[in-house]
């Protein structure tokens, strides 16, 4: 989950790469660090903590070149210090590399080049590669990139694990090397320059032209131009894409926090989970991305949806959705579960696995999994090219734009659009008549201006959270559609304030929980006025007869909840299974500013990263 940045051309090579790393935060942050080559052989510098440290560092030191490697990183193997921090070098101190992924062998590979007398500087399962790629390179004569080219393939053949890399030689100047294996690798083509990263985010002030990397491919690039070839030493074709969104879409622009831009970017991007997919006049979704006729999506008689986090309680949101419009059954599985279990799945079941980043290596496997037993898969993914949009059968888009705040926001709403698409879509397909698939439409058209009508609750939410910012355990109830929000809510509390919270369905409470409620403990209620909103409020005069205090989450208009909640909050009434899209949003505020009146580091929470790329 580290981040790189690559960089050869004609500017200042610390300057561009700083830019883009600051774009790639959000995938770790504990220790960053870069080298460049300046012209008599390698500069470094390395700072434990955030990039700003390191940024300072460049500051009070400053390092020049043409052309540089950097890397933020999130520690898997050796503690967070400076001598673990990326760039790690070979046995000669000429070549620096960075590494986002696992060598899952670097024990032995260790062992065998301690034997062999190279001498190791940190606990990284990385440090292993950098010395691997040295040895091979030293073995020969030549000093050309062909030859950097060679060596790394030998070395990556005696390597098990993931790796997204990027190396420097100074034997080799205005060359920078780069490779993938499970671990995304996206390589940027500008004028006189060319850049490489983890993520495009980090290049788009210099170029939107960019060639996703695929696993086993490696590049070579220096300013005029790059080389990619396969692990075995063949040419490999590339499709050069155009970067969707652009620099102003990765800032924060006046907003405090990426987290409160991206909540309130949620009228915008509900509005593009939907658009030129609804078809009013055959009262459905067209949804062309999941490469299936009507005859096949017919013949589907189970879904098994899975992800991680908050993709996954999107996902329990859309089994509800399905199993409501649809009547199909779905099952719900942690795709970290999923990739290990043995899970019994029926002939006919399609498998949907959701990712914003589309990179998470729990949701990669567990859709490999799946595709190894023949089963076909589609994605919900965000990050367009991304390694998980790329090896589904098919699948939808959330258009969400980039989403850079560690907690999910605007792509949890995203998700819960694009499975009410599905659920529709498939709904036509089953039973569902032309005019009741013409109602949801029309209900779903309605929702962008609904979204934005919470969100000017802001400044109420702000007030509420002020009054239980100071709670140590903080309890979220829900039931049917909701009881997932309740997860989601909890989770989001979770991440951005470090509060414990947990969620159950509201009638669980009375099995178990209902123990913790004292008058310190506040109990989020999601009660829209739905099928089940009297059950709910007897759950909340449950946790009042215990002096429980309340937030309520419920529907304009509604007088109940006031009676016996100690704050309500009301947001526009919605068909059922459209009400999550709505109730989320406070709770993603109520998060947002109990985070802010603690202090917390709201878009880069402690021991987190946004894209989990390793198990
Ligand atoms: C959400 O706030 C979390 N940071 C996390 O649970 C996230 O949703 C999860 O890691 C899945 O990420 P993905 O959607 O990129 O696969
Ligand atoms: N394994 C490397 C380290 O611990 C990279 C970690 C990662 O990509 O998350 O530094």
């Amino acid at each position: 989950m580290c981040g790189i940045v690559g960089y050869v051309g004609k500017a200042e090579a610390p300057q561009a790469l700083l830019q883009g790393l600051k774009r790639l935060e959000y995938r770790g942050y504990d220790s960053a660090g870069m080298a460049t080559l300046n012209g008599s052989g390698l500069a470094v510098r390395k700072a434990v903590g955030r990039i700003a440290e390191l940024e300072k560092l460049v500051a009070e030191e400053p390092i020049h070149g043409q052309t540089g490697i950097c890397h933020t990183r999130w520690a898997t193997h050796g503690s967070v210090t400076r001598e673990n921090a990326h760039p790690h070098f070979d046995r000669s101190g000429k070549l620096a590399l960075v590494h986002n992924g696992v060598i899952e062998n670097y024990l032995e590979l260790r062992a065998a080049l301690e034997i062999d007398g190279h001498f190791f500087k940190s606990q990284t399962d990385t440090e292993v590669l950098a010395h691997l790629i040295g040895r091979e390179f030293d073995r020969l004569k030549e000093r050309s990139k062909g030859r950097l080219v060679e060596a790394l393939r030998a070395a990556l053949l005696q390597v098990i694990g993931t790796y997204g890399i990027a190396f420097i030689h100074e034997d080799v100047p205005g060359v920078i090397i780069g490779a993938r294996r499970g671990s995304p690798l996206v390589l940027g083509i500008g004028k006189e320059e060319n850049l490489l990263a983890s993520d495009a985010a980090a290049m788009v002030s210099h170029t939107r032209d960019v060639v996703y990397l695929k696993d086993y491919e490696i590049v070579a690039l220096d300013a005029e131009g790059f080389q990619i070839t396969t692990l075995q030493g063949d040419g490999a074709g590339y499709v050069i894409s155009q970067v969707e969104f652009s620099e102003k879409d990765v800032s924060k622009g006046d907003y405090p926090h990426y987290m409160l831009k991206e909540i309130f970017e949620q009228p915008r991007t509900v509005r593009d989970a939907m658009r030129g997919r609804l078809a009013p006049e055959e009262g459905t979704a067209k949804l062309g991305g999941l490469e299936m006729s009507n005859a096949e999506l017919r013949d589907v008689e189970r879904i098994v949806i899975s992800g991680c986090g908050t993709a996954l309680h999107a996902g329990m949101v859309g089994e509800y959705m399905i199993e409501t419009l649809a009547h199909i059954p779905v099952e719900c599985e942690f795709a970290s579960e999923l990739r290990y279990r043995n899970l019994p799945v029926p002939k006919d079941t399609l498998v949907f696995v959701i990712s914003q980043s589309g990179e998470t290596a729990d949701t990669l496997a567990a859709l490999r999994e799946c595709q190894r037993k023949g089963h076909r898969t589609l994605g919900i993914c965000n990050n367009v090219g991304s390694t998980i949009a790329r090896e589904n059968d098919g699948g939808v888009y959330m258009h969400a734009g980039p989403e850079i705040g560690v907690a999910a926001t605007k792509s949890f709403t995203s998700q819960l659009v694009v499975q009410s698409l599905v659920a529709l879509l498939l709904g036509r397909i089953t039973h569902l008549s032309h005019s009741e698939g013409l109602n949801i439409i029309r209900e779903l058209e309605k929702m962008p201006d609904k979204v934005a009508k919470v969100l000017e609750l802001n400044d109420r939410i702000a007030r509420i959270a002020k009054k239980y910012a100071q709670s140590k355990v903080m309890l979220f109830m829900g039931r049917q559609f909701n009881y997932p929000i309740a997860l989601e809510g909890a989770l989001k509390v979770k991440e951005t304030s470090y509060i414990a919270a947990s969620a159950h369905p509201s009638a669980e409470l009375k099995h178990g929980v209902i123990a913790l409620i004292d008058e310190s403990t506040p109990s989020v209620f999601i009660a829209p006025r739905d099928a089940v909103f009297e059950k709910n409020l007897s759950n909340i005069e449950e946790v009042k007869a215990r002096k429980g205090p309340v937030i309520a989450i419920g529907t304009e208009g509604d007088d109940r909840l006031a009676q016996v909640a100690d704050d309500v909050i009301l947001v526009p009434e919605a068909p059922d299974f459209l009400t999550p899209i709505l109730m989320v949003i406070p709770l993603q505020l109520l998060a947002y500013h109990i985070a802010v009146e603690l202090g917390r580091d709201v878009d880069k929470p402690r021991n987190l990263a946004k894209s989990v790329t390793v198990e």
